[in-house]
């Protein structure tokens, strides 16, 4: 078949230093995003910018407010297959397993969005096994106008080796592949999977018997610095800043101070005593 990511060259093996903490693209995306979504900031509604497939009204064009870290590339491994089926929903009325839907738009380094990117999804089913005759749970989609793409799928299940994850490759037209995966939060196996990286965790909620899952890409693509409309530059002064206090509850994007140092909160957590942002990377860097 014909998809662009036959002959993909751009696969790297993970690195020990790509896994250095470093601002996480989805707090890039929802700082670039402030004016529109200023709530992404705090957690609560995060998903409330899912945008609906009809009728949804143009958001103001992101804008970075410093260059930034593109998503980082993680490997292949062995159960990528090309050609899979473009569609956006991995499942049907039969399918086993705890739907997930996620979300996001996918940046170029000044954070606008970039329309007709082509995300192509694999994941194990709910036994943590991968189709390698069919397409189950493969597919591929291209990103709307407003660089916009949402997964139907359901909640990988786990496989020896590996913490629960979900694996993608993307293209924007005529640039080069990324290729990586997306983790969840709170999983037990994050901590001693070594692949794994908190810059790739998705942003995910319990929504009845299902959960929805947010996550913002940024490609290494170079953007014109001065955008000509719809932009409304945003700048972190937007993140709540206090201090760090145990018993608080944190998502992803908040900043504190602690010691004099501040930071930026990686996952979705109630502090408590022990959990200080020195001491805990998985839930913290260094702002
Ligand atoms: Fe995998």
């Amino acid at each position: 078949m014909d998809t662009p990511l036959d002959g993909d060259q751009s696969t790297t093996e993970e690195s020990p230093d790509s896994r250095n903490l470093s601002r996480r693209p989805v707090l890039r995306a929802a700082l670039a995003a402030g004016v529109a979504v200023p709530a992404a900031l705090m957690g609560v509604p995060a998903l409330a910018r899912t945008i609906p497939s009809t009728g949804g009204t143009l958001e103001p064009t992101p804008q970075c407010d410093d260059g930034d870290d593109p998503t980082p590339p993680q490997t292949e491994g062995p159960y990528f297959k090309p050609n899979s089926p473009r569609r956006s929903s991995l499942v049907d009325a039969n399918t086993v397993g705890t739907r997930l839907t996620v979300t996001g738009f996918v940046f170029g380094l000044r954070c606008q969005p970039i329309a007709n990117v082509l995300l192509d999804f694999w994941q194990a089913d709910n036994n943590g096994v991968y189709d390698n005759t069919g397409f189950k749970f493969r597919g591929h989609q291209f990103t709307d106008a407003q660089g916009k793409f949402t997964l139907t799928t359901i909640v990988p299940g786990l496989y020896p080796g590996r913490t629960r994850h979900i694996h993608v490759k993307l293209q924007a037209p005529g640039q080069r592949v990324l290729t990586t995966q997306l983790y969840f939060p709170n999983e037990p196996r994050n901590n001693t999977d070594t692949i794994f990286d908190p810059r790739l965790l998705m942003q995910v909620r319990n929504v009845g018997q299902g959960r929805e899952a947010v996550y913002d890409f940024v490609l290494n693509v170079q953007q014109n610095p001065n955008p000509t409309s719809g932009t409304t530059p945003t700048t972190t002064s937007s993140v709540p800043v206090g201090t760090w206090t145990a018993g608080t509850a944190y998502s992803p994007g908040a900043s504190v101070t602690y010691g004099g140092v501040s930071y930026i909160c990686l996952q979705s957590h109630t502090a408590q005593a022990g959990w200080e942002p020195p001491n805990v990377p998985a839930l913290w860097r260094v702002a």
